[in-house]
């Protein structure tokens, strides 16, 4: 190598990185860079856990998005626990002579007791006679409910009446004209009097992304109603998730999932945050609350049981973030921190507890006798500087360690520059900031001390104007912090996620974000599909490199070997990101295998760029930028690939089985 090239620094690295002041716009000149992977060397573990999944109830990810539910305010809770109140989304069909609407506090459940009190003005004949079709409410979902031809959805409602009841349930399209699928409730009064479970399935007989449930009568009476569901049969592992979503965040082969947020979880006041007990049992009896942060309400049938089950469907391990007694505006002492604490202590009883105890029943009561794999719990989310964070924590992290002594516990202070003064097994790390910074911010975790808690990289993104709703820009700034971070990740950083997660795109808290839907459709940013080089990263084998010494800046680029758990095979993956204007060429060399040893079959290389920077998808144009592959046939030890300007290019080199010996 040395021989051929003449010019190849002596230091074996297992990145390349010369970014110091690299601007995006940067011109440089065409390049060749010799770029040799030292793949005959033993190389470093990169931890089974690196790349996962942060999810966060925000820009409604999870109530109106990966919850398949379709109605919004099903327990009429919304509007607060004083009646009369608000129903909002629900609204009227019909006018102020035919139907009257009112809440009251007459619910079956005690933990929600505001139901929907609907007295039909009008009759079947005579002179105020119901117009056709009936009056009532309706429901239009978040921003419309998805209804699809041939599709079947599971209808729950509690109803009760002091005489009898003939009620239309029907999908309709959203000015009501189209019927899409319907059913009836004919109940006597003798049957009907106390609070009945209705349930059923209807099925579609056309489709239509914006539909709305309506539930009217053509019979003068009164009708309470509560805890109204919509949900669709088919939905990920039949456990409640939206297919097409969560099957988007299997396909990133995730090795962990952090939950259920963020700022969602400190609430800007105690009172409004998660409250991870109330969000379990059944869905009937759940109160549902305020999320008073990102500012919307949800019904919380995406709770904390559906949150270790959702884990458990994507086969990766729960991260719990929860409160410790700090929101944005308020705090509880650590003097008076204790009963905070065996609420924490409960849930993870909860979660991994056996089936016999107190709390591990009311697991196995849902349906999962099982432990869930609970490893790994987030003291707090942001709030290292808060007054009672650290005395709070130290509570905490004693309390969890004495009762189970396996769980990781991440502190929110940042240990990367200096050592934590407090134990911690993981300490977490945010950083949203602009395409250059996180391009450069490959370096950050360079200097930190190799012993000690390991960071938890658990919220990064491009953000401001470099991002606008998902762009390129973003999307290879980030490929090159994620290769800085898979660099040390062998002894200083052991975990990383892209935040927020998911946008419904009818309520954008925070741009940019990593998939965008709206009711039936959703596609990802390039920072989404970033993480797909990344997706193999986990448990796989850090190559040592070594890179031409006056190579440009733009450039980051690195090796791996790792084993598809498809079809068996073993592969080097060169990651190289150019970060330029121009376009490089990498001159690469596999150096220590033996003659033969890269297939010259099952090659690819797969490419991430576009025409401009600032370039996104979006629903017209979903695979607008998306990886590109190409299988390539004559690959072997020395190979030039071209970097195309702005472009995150993964060359995959299949490994003949003989060498499976030789490495
Ligand atoms: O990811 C969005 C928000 O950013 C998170 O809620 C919070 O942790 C961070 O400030």
């Amino acid at each position: 190598m040395e021989e051929k090239h003449g010019i190849l620094k002596h230091l074996i690295t297992f990145v390349v990185m010369w970014c110091a002041g690299l601007g995006v716009g940067a011109q440089q000149e065409d390049q060749t860079v010799f770029f040799n992977v030292e793949a005959g060397q033993p190389g470093r573990q990169i931890p089974s856990t690196l790349f996962g999944l942060f999810f966060e109830e925000i820009n409604h990810a999870g109530a109106g998005g990966l919850w398949a539910e379709l109605v919004s305010n099903r327990g009429f809770e919304a509007g607060g626990p004083n009646t009369p109140s608000n129903i909002d989304p629900w609204s009227p069909i019909g006018d102020e002579g035919s139907v009257l609407l009112v809440t009251d506090r007459s619910s079956l459940f005690d933990r929600n007791k505001v139901a929907l009190r609907m007295e039909i003005l009008c009759d079947s004949e005579g002179p105020n006679q119901c117009p056709a079709g009936g009056v009532g409410v309706y429901n239009p979902g978040y921003w419309g409910m998805n209804i699809e031809e041939g599709e079947s959805y599971h209808i729950v409602l509690w109803v009760r009446s002091t005489g009898s009841v003939n009620l239309s349930i029907s999908f309709t399209s959203s000015d009501g004209l189209q019927i899409l699928a319907a059913s009836n409730i004919i109940a006597s009064s003798s049957e009907i009097q106390d609070w009945t479970k209705k349930e059923f399935i209807l099925k579609a007989t056309a489709t239509d992304h914006s539909a709305r449930l309506s539930l009217t009568s053509s019979n003068k009476g009164i009708v309470w109603l509560d805890q109204v569901s919509a949900m669709p049969v088919n939905t990920f592992k039949g456990h409640g998730c939206r297919k097409g979503l969560a099957t988007m965040l299997a396909d990133l082969k995730p090795a962990f999932i952090r939950f259920p947020g963020g700022c969602f979880v400190e609430g800007s006041w105690l009172r409004n945050a998660f409250p991870w007990s109330q969000s379990i049992g059944p869905w009937e009896e759940r109160p549902g609350h305020f999320g008073d942060v990102w500012d919307y309400w949800t019904d919380d049938g995406l709770g904390f049981y559906e949150f270790l089950q959702l884990a458990e469907d994507l086969n990766t391990l729960p991260i719990w973030v929860f409160n410790n007694g700090i929101s944005h505006n308020d705090e509880v002492s650590t003097s008076t921190i204790l009963p905070f604490i065996q609420d924490i202590l409960n849930g993870i009883e909860f979660a991994r507890g056996p089936s016999n105890s107190t709390w591990g029943s009311v697991r196995a009561a849902m349906g999962h006798p099982d432990p869930f794999n609970l490893k790994y719990v987030a003291i707090g989310n942001e709030d290292c500087g808060k007054p009672y964070y650290r005395g709070n924590y130290i509570k905490f992290y004693y309390a969890i360690k004495t009762a189970y002594p396996d769980i990781q516990i991440i502190s929110n202070c940042d240990g990367s520059s200096k050592s934590l003064d407090h134990p911690a097994d993981l300490y977490d790390y945010h950083i949203y900031t602009s395409a250059s910074n996180i391009f450069s911010m490959a370096h950050s975790f360079d200097n930190t001390a190799r012993s000690g808690p390991k960071a938890f990289v658990s919220e990064y993104a491009v953000t401001g104007n470099d991002a606008g709703h998902g762009s390129l820009l973003a999307a290879i700034g980030e490929a090159g912090f994620l290769i800085g971070l898979e660099t040390n990740s062998s002894d200083v950083v052991e975990m990383a996620s892209y935040a927020p997660l998911f946008v419904n795109t009818n309520n954008r808290r925070w741009n940019p974000d990593a998939i965008v839907f709206d009711s039936w459709q959703q596609y990802g940013t390039p920072s989404y599909w970033v993480q797909h080089f990344f997706r193999e990263s986990s448990g796989a084998v850090l190559l040592p490199v070594i890179i031409q010494e006056n190579a440009t800046s733009a450039l980051i680029a690195s090796a791996i070997r790792w084993n598809s758990l498809e079809n068996g095979e073993d592969y080097i993956r060169v990651k190289a990101v150019n970060f330029g204007s121009s376009l490089l060429t990498l001159d690469i060399s596999i150096s220590g295998l033996p003659v033969g040893s890269i297939s010259s079959s099952g090659s690819k290389i797969t490419v991430l760029t576009s025409d401009n920077l600032m370039d996104e998808n979006s629903f017209d144009k979903p695979e607008k930028i998306v990886p590109r592959a190409t299988e390539i046939g004559n690959s072997g030890t020395d190979m030039n690939i071209s970097l195309p300007p702005h472009s995150v290019t993964v060359l995959d080199l299949r490994l003949d089985h003989a060498m499976h010996s030789a490495i």
